[in-house]
């Protein structure tokens, strides 16, 4: 994630970068930081946690200038600290970037500009970005970044401002991370969200992937990466503070539904090699031959991230052929598990910092097992104690159920999988080029099915009423049964039920009447059948069911009442599909009953107590 802001103009930089970043705080706030250009000066100050620290410290000493670049950080290379927060500069001191995003050859930039000479002072990624441009810097700056973009690859946007070059601020965007330009009388703004903006200027322009801009305090100037020139006119917002903040969406909640593919999509860049096979995952701390030599995983976790612990059971199995056991986190640490050195304990948690969770991880390291985490927020307590750490890259998660989190999670069990079948040599590599080149494609099937979103809100209006649901599925779709009920439980106060299919004869069948819809999880694929069954036994007990099926599928619309359609995908990667499928549900019902979206009663974002 992270937050950018600039300003140029005649104005103290400082009172519009600090507010602007306080705005922006929800993007990330493990550090912050500013860089001004005040005559020839380039004056930074940054400071290791939140936006208030380095206001604290601004307090105190302030960088006079009327140019300059802030940022608030969500890390994702390199721990918090001071030396990894941006601005980051190059050798000399004379230009400053920011940067949103990942650039995926920095390890390779980073070497070829160590061996000429270029001194790093980071762990980040980032930092080669304005060494790039310092590399280049013979014919002025913005020739600079042009010519530095082309050596880059991944998704960013970055701003930069130099003491050579005064009332000029220049930014580059490729890929999903967002920029916007604001224009104030006399002053130029940029932020990577209109709210940073709001209060100063209503008149903005976004800039688009692949495209500069020069920003001076009466101009703006646009180009495409290639060096062409573009003119687009500013549009007018006329959002209010609170909306903006959510970029426009009514909830967090909403939006980070929205953000998923863009979650997936930085959890798997880098990290796979479509022609290899191969599956880099450097952070995990172990080599192919320790991950040879194990003869069990067991994965802890509480919660969405125990689902997402279960889908990864059946991929493990499936790809690496390594027995799997999954674990509440709660249920473990009080068990006394068996462990010993050939058994890999892998932690799930979007925090980090629940409590129950950590405990496991020390238990089972106690215990002599190798320990590593899956988890989205750097620098955590379980990303610090653990041997290794997978980040899953969605960014900060605001709404207290978990949703890009949850998916990019999957996503994280997927590589873990491949990677584990790799290095044990039982995966078939034509398996592995399948589905890595399955997750490649993968966010462009989650935006096809966020386009249901009307669809799925006019199917919630139907049975908003309701006191109970039963979500159905089998195999890898049984978590998101789980998953499907939890989501609704915890945001609109139903009771819901989520099973294995299979149990139901067993049972829940007895509850089966027209008052309790079901969910049935029935996609094409290995269980569909089965599924199919279960669909008409509960039709054949006049049950209502609200069936998660393959787009097209005639014969599933014929037996269910409702059809909620997921694009055909990779069996091994529907459960992501019909996790945004049963999140929009579920947010919808919970909406329409009037409740507390984002902040649902008695639950916190963090359970860091048992
Ligand atoms: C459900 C939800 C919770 C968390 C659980 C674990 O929507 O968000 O069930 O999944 O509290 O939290 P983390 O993943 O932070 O350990």
């Amino acid at each position: 994630m992270c937050g950018i802001v600039g300003y140029v103009g005649h104005g103290d930089a400082v009172s519009f970068i600090l507010p602007g970043l306080r705005r922006l705080e929800y993007r990330g706030y493990d550090s912050a930081g500013i860089a001004t250009v005040s005559g020839m000066s380039l004056d930074v100050r940054k400071a290791t946690g939140k936006i208030a620290d380095l206001e604290a410290l601004l307090a105190s000493d302030r960088p006079p200038g009327t140019l300059g670049v802030g940022h608030t950080r969500w890390a994702t290379h390199g721990r918090p600290s001071d030396a990894n927060a941006h601005p980051h500069l190059d050798c000399q001191g004379q230009l400053a970037i920011v940067h949103n995003g990942i650039i995926d050859n920095y390890r390779e930039l980073r070497k070829a500009l160590a061996a000429e000479g270029h001194r790093f002072r980071s762990q980040t990624d980032t930092e080669v970005i304005a060494h790039l441009i310092e590399r280049y810097q013979t014919n002025g700056l913005e020739a600079a970044v042009l010519r530095a973009a082309r050596d880059l690859r991944g998704a960013y946007a970055v701003a930069c401002v130099a003491s050579t070059a005064p009332n000029t601020l220049i930014a580059i965007r490729r890929g999903s991370s967002p920029l916007v330009i604001g224009f104030g009388r006399g002053e130029t703004f940029l932020a990577s969200d209109i709210p940073a903006l709001l209060g100063h200027t209503r008149e903005i322009l976004v800039l688009e992937e692949g495209e500069l801009a020069v920003l001076t305090p009466d101009s703006v100037t646009l180009r495409t990466l290639d060096g062409l020139p573009i003119r687009r006119q500013p549009s007018t917002v006329l959002w209010d503070g609170e909306a903006a903040e959510k970029s426009g969406y009514p909830h967090f909640m909403l939006k980070e539904i929205f953000e998923q593919p863009e979650a997936v999509r930085n959890t798997v860049r880098e990290r796979v090699d479509l022609e290899g096979p191969e599956i880099q995952i450097p952070e995990l701390g172990l080599k192919d031959r320790e991950l040879a030599g194990l003869n069990r995983l067991c994965f802890v976790a509480c919660g969405s991230s125990w689902h997402a612990a279960l889908v990864g059971k059946y991929l493990v199995e499936a790809f690496a052929r390594l027995p799997v056991e999954v674990d509440i986190a709660s249920e473990f640490r009080y068990r006394r598990p068996v462990l010993d050195s050939r058994v890999l304990t892998v932690a799930i948690s979007q925090s980090g910092e629940t409590a129950d969770t950590l405990a496991a991880l020390r238990e089972a390291r106690d215990q002599g097992s190798r320990a590593v985490a899956i988890c989205n927020v750097v620098g955590s307590s379980l990303a610090r104690e653990a041997d290794g750490v997978v980040y899953t890259r969605a960014g900060i998660e605001i709404g207290v159920a978990s949703t890009k989190a949850f998916t990019a999670q999957l996503a994280a069990v997927t590589l873990l999988g491949l990677k584990l079948g790799l290095a044990r040599s039982l995966v078939d590599p034509a398996l592995v080029r399948q589905v890595a080149k399955g997750l490649w494609e993968l966010p462009d099937l989650m935006s096809v099915v966020l386009q249901q979103r009307d669809t799925i809100r006019g199917i919630a209006e139907r049975f908003v009423e309701r006191d109970h649901f039963l979500y159905l599925g089998r195999g890898l779709h049984y978590p998101l049964a789980l998953e499907g009920a939890l989501k609704l439980k915890e945001i609109s106060y139903i009771h819901a039920e989520g099973y294995p299919a299979g149990e139901m004869k067993h049972g829940p069948i007895a509850l089966i009447d027209q008052r309790m819809p079901v969910v049935a999880i029935v996609p094409r694929g290995s269980t569909y059948e089965k599924m199919t069954s279960n669909v008409e036994e509960v039709k054949a007990r006049d049950g209502v069911v609200i069936a998660v099926a393959t787009e097209g599928d005639e014969a599933i619309a014929a037996k269910a009442d409702l059809v909620i359609p997921v694009p055909p995908s990779l069996e091994w990667l529907q459960p992501v599909l019909i996790a945004e499928a049963l999140q929009l549900l579920a947010y919808y019902v919970g909406v329409l009953r009037g409740c507390d979206v984002d902040q649902p009663r008695n639950l916190a974002k963090s359970v860091t107590v048992e």
